[in-house]
């Protein structure tokens, strides 16, 4: 693998970050720490989207330009992403000057090689999607389905985007790479939305909508949201219709660009139709998630239930974000909806990472510092050839072996599924400690057997750690260090022994790595 890029959705800064969106962002973080544990070329994007008549509107009504409400609700996101170690290359915004200039550039290609026209139009207008409406997809009522809203007529000439050139083009590249759209289950959903696409509206008069980037050489007009929002993807690294740069020609295509079920259809078919105009590669994957709700309902603010990514930590008093991190990203098969609960939350992390992984990896180094002084010694170490705990090699080679079983899941973006695999070794351990039972060895004075069991079991804390890090990096660094385990190791070199021979630690040096959550600690008024 030479290099990977992947990005998510950019928010809309219209309000804060609730944990949806930091579902995404925890999801694509994952992805992005583990490719990086595959390749030094790894390139993470995310950003905000801050153009669009939802921000003019709310900065008016609040008394204050639309810049100061992106700079306010653009910074909420950074510090969202900082408390739960979001490890971005570039967090962009689309009110960036280089993103800007060379959106202008995008439409101005666009229209010179006649893929946008002016046209006038007539049409059912939702403010909340930012887009007409066919009036097939209002619901009984005349409203718009998402927003509940009776959508406005509105009448203006617009520049338009020929998307029904591209039409039969990405039916065949949807038909002929199956694993385009994942999960493949959606990919019927787009073939449908394909039969019925119009060219689409891609600006706004100057008069309706400011806050918006405007049109070259014609500045009564200014670039509407989408094609503004989804070129981040390509302007963020340089992209230049004329000059495009090193970096842009190292990372794109995307390998994986990570977005909610909502907005599939922008990016399955409106994106790649933009890219197929021009000229370039379409990504190799774009890989839909499902959605977040909270007690099993969906998060309104009608219903008060929107909860902030940060405040799920202050609530439990987590100084780090890692069991947060744990729980969303398995909270979910791939593409499916998952759901969060308090109690859900406290059972899971408590049951995986306190009691099944933290404690096997204390009560493992305690027993070698009790019975060993904190050394291990050669003649400890399992092999194929020599063993004197039945089952320790194979259990060793067992654990290695799920570094491809896990990578397999991440290739296919399936990051619960691949969590699945990583606590499924860490019970097979503990069941490993309790048929050998290293504190009855040792009152046997079987030392050598006792060593054994305790060595094969930190070999195997070695691997628990690399392919639990992605989830959990601050877990993982501290387990790694309790191991003198190199935690940057990429996964190809990880070795079925890692553990060195020798003085590994002392009694000071352990320490649990993952407290319980305490159920008292959660106040639920707190989160809101
Ligand atoms: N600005 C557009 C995306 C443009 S990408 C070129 C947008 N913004 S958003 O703020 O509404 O949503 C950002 C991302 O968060 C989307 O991928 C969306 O699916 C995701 N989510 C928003 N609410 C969510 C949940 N409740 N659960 C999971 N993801 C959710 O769309």
């Amino acid at each position: 693998m030479d290099k990977f890029y992947l990005t998510t959705a950019i928010d809309y800064v219209n309000g804060a970050p609730h944990i949806g969106h930091a579902y995404e962002k925890i999801l694509t973080d994952i992805l992005a720490r583990h490719f990086s544990q595959r390749t030094d070329n790894m390139y993470f994007l995310t950003g905000t989207d801050e153009h669009g008549i939802k921000i003019q509107k709310t900065a008016a009504a609040r008394g204050i330009t639309p810049k100061e409400l992106c700079d306010e609700n653009s910074q909420k996101f950074k510090d969202a992403w900082k408390a739960l170690d979001i490890n971005y290359n570039r967090f962009i915004r689309t009110t960036d000057e280089d993103h800007k200039a060379i959106v202008q550039k995008i439409f101005k290609k666009l229209v010179e090689n006649g893929d946008i026209y002016k046209h006038s139009y007539q049409g059912l207008y939702c403010s909340g999607c930012e887009c007409f409406l066919n009036e097939k997809d209002l619901t009984e009522d005349g409203l718009c389905p998402d927003h509940l809203k009776k959508p406005e007529i509105v009448s203006e000439e617009n520049y338009f985007f020929k998307l029904t050139k591209y039409k039969d083009a990405i039916i065949k590249h949807i038909k002929e790479n199956p694993d385009f759209i994942v999960p493949s289950f959606r990919a019927n959903e787009v073939l449908n939305q394909l039969e019925d696409i119009q060219d689409i509206s891609v600006s706004r008069a100057k008069s309706n909508v400011q806050w918006g980037i405007d049109v070259l050489d014609d500045p009564e007009q200014s670039i509407y949201v989408w094609i503004d929002a989804l070129s981040n993807y390509i302007t963020a690294l340089g992209y230049d219709t004329e000059n495009p740069s090193e970096m842009f020609k190292k990372l794109w295509p995307a390998d994986v660009q990570v977005i909610g079920k909502d907005i599939l259809k922008f990016h399955s078919i409106y994106w790649p139709a933009i890219l197929l105009a021009l000229g370039l590669p379409l990504p190799k994957h774009i890989y839909a998630h499902g959605w977040i709700t909270i007690d099993e309902s969906k998060m309104s603010k009608s219903l008060g239930n929107v909860i902030s990514p940060t405040s799920v930590l202050e609530a439990f008093k987590l100084d780090k974000p890692d069991a947060f991190r744990y729980y969303m990203a398995t909270s979910a098969p791939c593409g499916k909806d998952g759901n969060y609960s308090d109690d859900d939350f406290k059972e899971k992390v408590n049951a995986h990472l306190a009691n099944s992984m933290g404690n096997l990896l204390n009560r493992t180094l305690s027993m070698l510092v009790k019975y060993f002084d904190g050394e291990v010694k050669e003649e400890f170490f399992a092999t194929a050839d020599s063993e004197v705990v039945k089952g320790s090699y194979a259990l060793s080679k067992e654990a290695l072996g799920k570094i491809k079983v896990v990578e397999n899941h991440f290739n296919h973006f399936e990051i619960a599924e691949a969590a699945q695999e990583i606590i499924s070794i860490v019970d097979a351990t503990n069941k490993y400690v309790t048929d050998n039972a290293p504190w009855t060895l040792a009152k046997e004075e079987k030392m050598v057997e006792c060593g054994q069991v305790l060595t094969t079991v930190l070999n195997i804390m070695c691997i628990i750690s690399a392919l639990i890090y992605p989830y959990c990096p601050n877990i993982a660094a501290d387990m790694a260090k309790q191991l003198s385990f190199d935690i940057t190791k990429k996964l190809d070199d990880i070795t079925v022994n890692e553990i060195k021979s020798g003085k590994l630690i002392t009694k000071e040096e352990i320490h649990p790595v993952f407290l319980r959550v305490d159920s008292e600690l959660a106040d639920k008024s707190v989160k809101k």
